[in-house]
């Protein structure tokens, strides 16, 4: 891989995993770009430029003014957000990934990542151990938006031979970037709450249990999948991927072991129901067994080391 293009670098994902790319394979070979402008510390050590992926004319001429050989596309329009803009998040998510590929077959770029979700199951899925073939009936326009990327992914590496890759994220915890609306965004506000105020409303139920991932974990499994011999994958859009599944009320009692008097207390909105169409845990031993995925973070860990960086945001007085 010589020159990386990244679309939706400014978001939760993008902030950090443009910072990663550019580290394994230097500033110049990693081109940032968003519809809205991105952290300075993106635009100081790189290529930064404005990209709309709706815009596939740009996003042409991009890939031949940097000579792009890898595509990662993070723009999307997420669950929450996508249920109150249903179209908004059809038309980013479907017609910006159908830019996305037609301008990778177009222009033979070598290889394509687009991360689908926990998202793309349904209530008719098994919510324990959700295997990696299974029923994908979702509820929301994002999980519906996040199988069809999956089927078309897997359409262009069989009509077009091409090398297109994509994990089913579960729910992101970070500490950079806030989430960019989704509904596993509790398990990230939680800690700025619990920092700031001691105290947390969360917007779904005490036992609601999320398959969640640490970022760095993330970062790490994007950049597996990413460089993994080709010959080895077996599966291409949709590898199941997991580490660590807890319920709301875990995730405070966790919490609560470094600030005992931490406290929450629940009032579920609309998000709750996208939350109950969700599975609890992922069986990703696909992921484990072609390209070698092993999490590092349990969510003793998790809950450290987030608890350490946001308090440090906060003594700078960051929020
Ligand atoms: P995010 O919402 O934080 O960031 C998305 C970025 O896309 C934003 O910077 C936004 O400005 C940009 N964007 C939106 N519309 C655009 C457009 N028209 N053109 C160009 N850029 C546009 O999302 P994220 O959490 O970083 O997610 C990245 C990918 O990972 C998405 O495909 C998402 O579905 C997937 N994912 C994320 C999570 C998670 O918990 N963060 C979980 C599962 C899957
Ligand atoms: N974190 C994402 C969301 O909640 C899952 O894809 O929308």
């Amino acid at each position: 891989m010589k020159n990386i293009l990244v679309i939706g670098c400014a978001g939760q994902i993008g902030t950090e995993l443009t910072l990663e790319l550019r580290r394994i394979y230097g500033n110049d070979n990693v081109v940032a770009t968003d519809l809205k402008d991105a952290p300075e510390v993106i635009k100081a050590h790189g290529h930064f430029e404005t990209l709309d992926i709706l815009d596939r004319e740009k996003m042409r001429s991009l890939v031949q003014k940097y000579n792009i050989d890898g595509i990662v596309n993070l723009a999307a329009i997420l669950s929450a957000v996508g249920e109150e803009h249903p179209m908004l998040a059809w038309n980013v998510n479907m017609n910006g990934l159908i830019n996305v590929l037609e301008v990778a077959k177009e222009e033979k770029v070598e290889t394509v990542l687009t991360p689908s979700s926990i998202a793309a199951f349904g209530p008719e899925t098994p919510a324990y151990n959700t295997p990696q073939e299974t029923i994908l009936k979702p509820k929301t326009m994002y999980g519906i938006t996040k199988v069809a990327g999956e089927l078309l992914g897997d359409y262009y590496v069989q009509k077009y031979n091409m090398d297109i890759r994509g994990l089913r994220y579960p729910g992101i915890i970070s500490h950079e970037a806030l989430p960019g609306g989704g509904t596993t965004d509790y398990a990230v506000a939680i800690f700025y709450d619990a920092i700031k105020y001691g105290k947390y409303t969360s917007f779904v139920k005490a036992d609601t249990m999320l398959p969640m991932m640490y970022m760095p974990d993330c970062l790490n499994a994007t950049i597996q999948l990413f460089q993994a011999d080709k010959k080895v994958l077996k599966h291409h859009s949709d590898f199941n991927l997991a580490a660590i599944s807890f319920t709301v009320e875990e995730l405070a009692d966790a919490i609560k072991k470094h600030i005992p008097e931490f406290e929450i207390d629940y009032k579920p909105d609309y998000r709750q129901q996208i939350a109950d169409t969700w599975p609890k845990t992922i069986d990703d031993s696909a992921a484990r067994e072609e390209w070698g995925w092993k999490h590092e973070f349990d969510l003793d860990m998790m809950v450290e080391d987030m608890l350490k960086h946001i308090k440090i945001k906060f003594d700078k007085g960051l929020f």
